[in-house]
């Protein structure tokens, strides 16, 4: 079996979210158990092709976009990497800008439907050709939502397992972008109650397979908690082929006892790291070095359902409790004011670094007490399992992955902090817990034992996903 895994961000080459740490490390999960996988994915301008030792494949093409014939061509990296091939697809007008979705200053790019179109058609093109052997293609979130229903459309013997990360990114589309697509390729789509069409529910509907990133979300969208009608019809129609499967992590990237980020290694039984990482942690973002009170970090795209409301609701009280707030972020502009102002008002206990920094989040990671990650929403989440590899206890809302991972500590079990329902007053009792604990150094000790013990490698969800594709 042969699987062609697609997706609009693969990790280390191009990253905005958790998308891209899934498509860079399940693919090498999946490969111990199938003959060939292929991960096909733009080649933004922000990639280091040098770096990575990205080469031309000699495969070039041309495909139909409306009215307009656009070249295109596809580079590779010249060794397999854990038996992964990984394939990118170079359009200099449509990928060669630096940005992954939007410009520096966070705005979306406005031809980002074109481009996912002609990544989209890109793919088709590829597979019609045979350019590549694919039994199964994994097609992930919108930007490849087209892509079931394409295949179909040209008779092509391929199956396709669709995989939702986010539902509530649908790339909706107008009838303008459908016409790029050639005529008699889309005899399928269907209209959303907003007159335009829906890449995300494109795939639901079209997919052999659909699954999403938890059971815990699936059930939330079967059960259609914050969705519309249309989509929850949409959905409740593929519940025979739909299921959720939790995210795994990468094992090398993320380990506390190698981390090529991390200034102190250290491991369940060795933490004297953690705390110098700690003490490494507080000089370098200019926090009060008192390395007795806990230090809470958060890493996140800066959007209101990563629940920063709750949190700028209840900072003050618990900055006067003696607790060090770490945030790292990018995205709303709002938000990040909000934390901006937060941490010039509790200088030395709150800082904030608005921008995206690899090495900042795995020093978090390493040398924070607690990781504060109360989503409205959130269908897997990554760096809660971070977090419990690193001993960093997660205080979290009882929602989709973050309720599947993370058990309530009670009664000398459980790995994290758990609240219900999505309120500032929940939050407020569960950071009251964790500081409480926090201050029990033997019972702390056992918590963030249990917590590292916890394995959230791909193992498990990677023979789920094989199930998936046998099936
Ligand atoms: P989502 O995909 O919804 O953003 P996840 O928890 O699944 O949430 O994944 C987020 C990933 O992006 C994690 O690997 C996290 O460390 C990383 N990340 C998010 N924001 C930043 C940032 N500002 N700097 C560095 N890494 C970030
Ligand atoms: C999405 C979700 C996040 C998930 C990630 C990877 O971005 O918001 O919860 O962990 O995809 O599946």
């Amino acid at each position: 079996m042969n699987i062609g895994f697609v997706a609009a961000e693969v990790a280390p080459y191009s990253k905005a979210g958790g998308l891209a740490d899934v498509a860079g490390s399940l693919p090498q999960a999946i490969s111990a158990y199938v003959s060939e996988v292929h991960v096909f994915t733009p080649l933004y301008g922000v990639i280091d092709a040098q770096k990575h030792n990205i080469v031309m494949s000699g495969i070039v093409g041309t495909v139909r976009l409306g009215e307009f014939d656009v070249p295109y061509s596809v580079d590779q990296i010249n060794a397999s990497k854990n038996g992964v091939k990984i394939w990118f697809i170079k359009s200099e007008k449509y990928f060669s800008r630096n940005g992954i979705y939007t410009e520096a200053n966070g705005e979306g790019y406005e031809d980002n439907n074109q481009r996912f179109i002609f990544f989209q058609l890109v793919m088709l093109d590829l597979l019609i050709r045979e350019k590549f052997k694919i039994n199964v293609l994994h097609c992930n979130d919108h930007h490849t939502g087209l892509l079931p229903s394409l295949i179909k459309a040209v008779g092509l013997k391929i199956r396709t397992v669709f995989t939702i990360h986010n539902f509530l990114y649908q790339g909706h589309f107008s009838n303008v972008d459908r016409q790029l697509l050639p005529e008699g390729l889309y005899p399928f789509l269907t209209k959303t109650q907003w007159d335009n069409y829906s890449a995300l529910l494109e795939g639901v509907d079209h997919a052999d397979i659909v699954n999403t990133v938890s059971p815990g979300y699936a059930q939330e969208l079967l059960d259609g908690n914050d969705l519309d009608e249309h989509s929850l019809s949409r959905i409740r129609s593929a519940s025979k082929r739909f299921s959720g499967i939790i995210n795994g992590i990468d094992m090398e990237t993320w380990n506390p006892s190698s981390d090529s980020y991390t200034p102190f290694h250290f491991s369940i039984d060795s933490l004297a790291g953690k705390a110098e990482n700690k003490q490494a942690l507080l000089k370098m973002t200019g926090l009060d070095s008192d390395i007795n009170a806990p230090v809470l970090g958060s890493i996140s795209r800066l959007v209101e359902n990563k629940g920063f409301l709750l949190i700028l609701e209840v900072l003050d009280e618990f900055v006067a409790q003696g607790a060090k707030f770490i945030f790292l972020g990018s995205g709303d502009p709002g938000i990040a004011k909000q934390l901006q102002s937060a941490s010039q008002k509790h200088p030395g206990r709150i800082a904030f670094d608005n921008g995206y920094n690899e090495p900042l989040a795995h020093l978090i990671e390493s040398g924070c007490d607690m990781f504060l990650m109360p989503s409205r929403f959130e269908p897997c989440g990554l760096n809660q399992l971070y977090s419990l590899r690193y001993g960093t206890i997660p205080i979290v809302n009882k929602t989709g992955g973050l309720g599947d991972t993370v058990q309530n500590w009670k009664l000398n079990s459980g790995t994290g902090f758990v609240f219900e329902p999505y309120s500032a007053e929940m939050l407020r009792d569960a950071l009251a817990r964790a500081l409480t604990t926090f201050k029990n150094k033997k019972e702390w000790a056992t918590l963030v034992r249990s917590a590292m013990l916890q394995n959230y490698s791909w193992d498990q969800s990677a023979k789920k996903y094989i199930e998936l594709y046998q099936s």
